[in-house]
């Protein structure tokens, strides 16, 4: 088990610059499948989520060639398979997204259902209701979905929820569908329309990604495409949080300042100075800032993945601030460790009322998920002593070099094996 040692009182300074969006390429790469040639993924995040799709995607008898760092070179004329290895599709929910590409490709997916995480509950009923609309059979037993479709046909769809994943698995599966689909209450994330943005590079007619009306019109084969992942505006944002809390000064490059819009906002509305560039900003952490109420939605609103990085900030803020989580229900397992770092902050429901406190003290804590880890770092930088972070394979699935980043930022991280 890796856990990083931390010492305290560090600021960041310098700059950094932005892997892919994880949560782009955990899309795009069960979305090659549908390709009729070859596919050339350029700005791949090298995670641990994303080199566990590769994986997957060779077991399924693709061909995959990594070039470099970042770049991925994919064939899937050779897959032969619609059930992925189950043992490695368990460890990680976004490979529902094989659903969508199996089921268009070949009529048919056997997926383990996603197991549960620490964000609460994460049902797929509304991926499941999309391709029911479809067409498509749906079974689950023994804990797998079989989704089941020869010739899917277009439909209109209305989300109940506005929702990522079932946004995008369903227009996977609509790709190649006969006629138009169209989903409705559609969710806008950027990452949303990178997966358009590839499909239709691989021939497919997807319009409106990025408002909440997608029309997708199928087709009957898929070419291959180049193609460049968008940047992580989440990375960027906890990079921007961890500048702020440490009351540092850095320059975070190769960005899509728009995908920020929401962060650079409330930053700005805490007393941050952002200035933003064409591909590129500069946060500086001052003295008096001020508390907020920051609430969580789906984009272009503040981006749940944030919230636990925002918690960090505002408790360094003397005064009480708010955050309501309205994405996730169950978003606060953070809040427990941040407690035994000195954080005094009260959850109720939804709501964390957090109350600034002259500071953190370092305390051995446990990330529970991705973006709480990166919490729990950013707490264990302006902390007094030392913080010894476990669990930090949760940070390895979503952070691509967090030690070197950080470094490069002026921030030393020793990771131990213990
Ligand atoms: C995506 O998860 C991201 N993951 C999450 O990022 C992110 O927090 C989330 O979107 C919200 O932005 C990936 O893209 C791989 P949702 P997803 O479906 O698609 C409910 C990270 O740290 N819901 O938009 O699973 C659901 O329970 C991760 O990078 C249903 O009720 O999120 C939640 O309350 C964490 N039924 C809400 O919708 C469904 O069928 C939003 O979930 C689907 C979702």
């Amino acid at each position: 088990m890796q856990k990083l040692l931390i010492n305290g009182k560090q600021v960041l300074g310098g700059s950094i610059s932005i892997s892919g969006a994880k949560n782009a390429a955990v899309a795009i790469l069960p979305a090659a499948i549908l390709a009729g040639e070859k596919v050339a993924i350029s700005n791949m995040p090298s995670i641990t989520d994303t080199n566990l799709l590769l994986e997957i995607l060779k077991a399924l008898g693709a061909k995959v060639q990594k070039e470099g760092k970042n770049i991925v070179k994919i064939v899937p004329a050779g897959v032969n398979s619609t059930s992925p290895p189950f043992e490695m599709v368990k460890k990680m929910r976004a490979s529902y997204y094989f659903m969508g590409s199996l089921v268009a490709r070949f009529g048919r997916a056997e997926i383990p259902l996603p197991g549960g995480c620490n964000l609460g509950p994460r049902p797929i009923d509304q991926h499941l209701k999309g391709f029911s609309a479809l067409g498509a059979e749906i079974n689950q037993e023994h804990g797998t979905v079989t989704v089941k479709g020869k010739k899917l046909k277009g439909a209109h769809i209305y989300l109940d929820v506005v929702s990522v994943g079932a946004t995008i698995n369903i227009m996977l599966a609509a790709t190649t569908a006969e006629g138009r689909t169209i989903i409705e209450n559609a969710a806008k994330e950027p990452e949303i329309v990178d997966t358009a943005n590839f499909l239709n590079a691989l021939g497919a007619k997807i319009r409106g990604a990025g408002t909440d009306v997608i029309k997708i019109d199928g087709v009957k084969e898929l070419g291959g495409a180049e193609h460049c992942i968008i940047p992580d505006r989440i990375e960027a944002g906890t990079f921007m949080f961890a500048a702020a809390a440490t009351r540092g000064e850095l320059t975070i490059c190769d960005i899509i300042p728009k995908h920020l819009d929401p962060v650079i906002a409330k930053l700005r509305e805490i007393g941050i100075q952002v200035d933003v560039g064409e591909e590129s900003l500069h946060v500086c952490g001052q003295d008096s800032l001020s508390p907020v109420d920051i609430k969580t939605f789906p984009y272009p609103g503040f981006p749940t993945d944030l919230q636990p990085l925002a918690m960090v900030l505002l408790s360094t803020i003397p005064g009480t601030s708010l955050i309501k989580e309205n994405v996730f229900d169950g978003r606060f397992k953070h809040v427990d460790e941040l407690k035994r770092m000195g954080a005094k902050i009260k959850v109720e429901g939804r709501t964390a009322v957090i109350e600034g406190v002259e500071g953190f003290t370092g305390a051995p804590v446990k990330a529970t998920d991705l973006r709480a880890g990166a919490a729990l770092l950013v707490a264990g930088l302006i902390a007094e002593g030392e913080t010894r972070l476990s669990g930090v394979e949760h940070i390895r699935r979503g952070y691509e070099n967090i030690e070197k980043k950080f470094a490069q930022a002026g921030v030393e991280l020793k990771c131990v094996e213990r």
